[in-house]
């Protein structure tokens, strides 16, 4: 087993076919959650469900991982997936609002405003569709709930190039708090913003610079979906039972920087 115990808890994470929702699934199961995944694609689903399946063969006291196909921004899908998952296990009580997008580049003013709509639509509405799907499947109906939203250090800082992504995770982390307060003590909400970690979605910011991006962290390397599914599965925890509303940075220092004495 792992540091957490989620024994007969059930997950739902958006976005687990690959990269942080993937490592976050496998994490929650590993420690005995049943989880659902999702990915546009029932294929994707099924094949990154079948793997964790596979890795936890042999981990005592695993869940179960199922994969199943749902857009983000589609509220059917996400009544769908959500009553799957009561259906099959009888309850809800974690979800991990995770799929993201970021395909808009360059100055903010510049964007084609649809594109605008769309990263808002994926990045900072979706979130608002799984948490009312969760909410009508049970969510928080038998434990006190956790809604874990992926967001960004991005969302706290001002940047060249990708401002339009950022944005829509700076509406993200309002929106946490914003729902921390109205879903208490049903559900508490939270948010984790991860820096640079390596995953296909973040590819420009790393794949052919690695050293040089490791380098502008105190802790001198670029981070992995497995750092980032470590603090999802501690806002999920009971260990956090005291926690809503807040935002857990995961970056290895990348936003306080280095410093001329590191080391010293
Ligand atoms: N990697 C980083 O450096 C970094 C940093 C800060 C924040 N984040 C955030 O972390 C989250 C996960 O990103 P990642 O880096 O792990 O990306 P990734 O490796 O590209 O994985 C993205 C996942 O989301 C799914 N997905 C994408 N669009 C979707 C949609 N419209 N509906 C349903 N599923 C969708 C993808 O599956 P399909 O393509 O099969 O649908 C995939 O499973 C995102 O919210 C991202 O903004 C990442």
């Amino acid at each position: 087993m792992t540091t957490y115990d989620f024994t007969d808890r059930t997950a739902v994470v958006t976005g687990g076919s690959r990269g942080i929702g993937y490592a976050t699934a496998h994490l929650l199961a590993a420690s005995g959650a049943n989880v659902f995944l999702t990915s546009r694609m029932a294929e994707a689903a099924e094949e990154a469900a079948a793997q964790i399946t596979a890795d936890l063969a042999d981990t005592t006291g695993a869940g179960t991982v199922t994969g199943l196909a749902g857009h983000v921004a589609h509220p059917e899908a996400a009544a769908a997936v959500c009553a799957a998952a009561v259906e099959a296990t009888g309850r809800l009580d974690i979800l991990v609002n995770n799929a993201g997008t970021n395909p808009a580049y360059g100055p903010v003013a510049d964007q084609d405003p649809a594109l605008v709509a769309k990263v808002f639509e994926i990045n900072s509405t979706s979130p608002l569709v799984w948490i009312r799907a969760a909410l009508d499947a049970g969510l928080g109906a038998e434990t006190t709930g956790s809604i874990v939203n992926i967001a960004s250090i991005g969302a706290l800082t001002m940047e060249d190039g990708i401002g339009v992504y950022n944005s829509s995770k700076a509406a993200l982390l309002h929106l946490t708090k914003q729902l921390a307060r109205e879903l208490g003590p049903r559900a508490r909400v939270n948010s984790v913003a991860p820096g640079v970690v390596r995953t296909r979605l973040s590819e420009a910011l790393w794949k052919d610079h690695e050293d040089a991006a490791a380098a502008t962290s105190p802790l001198g390397r670029i981070g992995e979906p497995a750092d980032i599914a470590d603090a999802v599965a501690f806002l999920a925890a009971p260990s956090s039972s005291w926690i809503t509303g807040t935002n857990l940075v995961v970056d290895g220092g990348q936003l306080v920087g280095t410093s001329s004495i590191s080391g010293k």
